[in-house]
């Protein structure tokens, strides 16, 4: 690989690559340009960014979508792990070795599909021993949103003995690290794919049983249904959240935080009233630093999952525009991890 970070000397501004998405034509175009350090927002910590990860919210970034990104020439990526820079934080010293992950990055802010970003210190948390910086971005946004669902229906009180538990969108980045981490606290987990021809990856990843999401994606058949589930982690919402909503036990509990299946949810109040069901959101941008912080403690202790590196893809930041269109169409199976040098 080329060392494409320099100093130029004569204006002393230092270079580095960036995937940067511009606005052309009313058309979205993504290409690795050089950018100076000046591109950089005006925020305290400069950070050289070692991984990053691809998300489905980097891909709506990356191809125009307003709700994410609102001005373009724009640099996407939610997710960074690498090191300090330069700060002028008393939390942080040069050398740090860091995570970054959603707040403002990769949306309005350049993210971390550059090799460097530059980001307020109540961004950042400082990586946890016994976990590498790569280890970090095996996981990234995808893995800590899996994370802030499973603490949430811990805490509600949901346990492996209550019964099966489901992953919706199992094949994609919330959905196997829901799924593994499900199966590493010994739950019994129903994996709700629409990729049938990854039974046996799924099986073994830790499912005990795999279903065709077609079967739920239909109209709601009867606001309450036959109770099957104690709880899940749904990432696609639309009609086969709804199903799912009506199919749970006393007590369940479901935390939701993906759209890739639609917006809307058709519901009654029966679920709620009748079997008690509680519906959690989950944010994993905004989500309060210390939360995130214990989520990459689990991470790093109890939760840990030894197999995480086994569905990720390594790729160059050259490679980005050909992954960002198939995780698009539903295509990428497990995460995707961005090297730098
Ligand atoms: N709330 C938050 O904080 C937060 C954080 C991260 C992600 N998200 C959201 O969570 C969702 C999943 O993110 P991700 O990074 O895991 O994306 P991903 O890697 O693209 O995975 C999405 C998976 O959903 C399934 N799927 C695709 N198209 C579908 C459709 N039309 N209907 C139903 N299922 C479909 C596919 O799995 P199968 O083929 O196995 O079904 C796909 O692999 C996205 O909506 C993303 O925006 C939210």
């Amino acid at each position: 690989m080329t060392i494409s970070i320099w100093f130029n000397k004569k204006k002393k501004t230092m270079k580095y690559r960036a995937l940067v998405t511009t606005e052309e034509n009313k058309k979205f175009v993504n290409s690795i340009q050089e950018k100076e350090l000046d591109f950089l927002p005006d925020h305290n910590s400069l950070i050289k960014v070692k991984y990053s990860s691809l998300n489905y919210k980097d891909a709506l970034s990356a191809s125009g979508n307003k709700g994410v990104t609102r001005k373009y020439p724009h640099t996407p990526g939610i997710d960074a792990a690498g090191i300090i820079e330069e700060t002028k934080s008393k939390k942080f010293k040069k050398g740090d070795e860091v995570i970054v992950t959603g707040y403002d990055m990769g949306m309005n802010t350049a993210g971390g599909f550059g090799e460097f970003i530059k980001v307020p210190e109540e961004w950042i948390i400082k990586k946890p021993n016994n976990f590498s910086l790569s280890e970090s971005m095996a996981f990234g946004t995808a893995g800590l949103t899996a994370g802030l669902c499973l603490r949430k229906l811990l805490q509600h009180g949901l346990k492996p003995a209550d019964g099966k538990v489901f992953v919706t969108g199992v094949t994609g980045g919330v959905g196997i690290i829901s799924l593994m981490l499900f199966n590493k606290l010994g739950f019994e987990v129903t994996a709700i794919t629409g990729k049938m021809n990854e039974k046996d990856l799924l099986m073994d990843l830790g499912a005990d049983e795999v279903i065709d999401r077609n079967e739920l994606d239909v109209d709601l058949l009867s606001p309450l249904q036959k109770p099957i589930y104690s709880g899940g982690i749904d990432a696609v919402g639309g009609k086969i959240l709804s199903n799912l909503i009506c199919s749970t036990s006393q007590r369940a509990a479901i935390a939701c935080c993906g759209m890739v299946g639609g917006l809307s949810l058709d519901t009654s109040i029966f679920p709620f009233i009748l079997r008690g069901l509680s519906l959690f959101g989950i944010d994993s941008a905004e989500s309060l630093l210390q939360v995130k912080d214990e989520v990459w403690n689990n991470f790093s202790s109890d939760w840990k999952l030894e197999n995480i590196d086994r569905n990720i893809k390594d790729i160059s930041l050259d490679d980005l525009p050909i992954e960002i269109d198939k995780i698009l169409e539903g295509k990428q199976i497990g995460r995707v991890r961005v090297v730098y040098d």
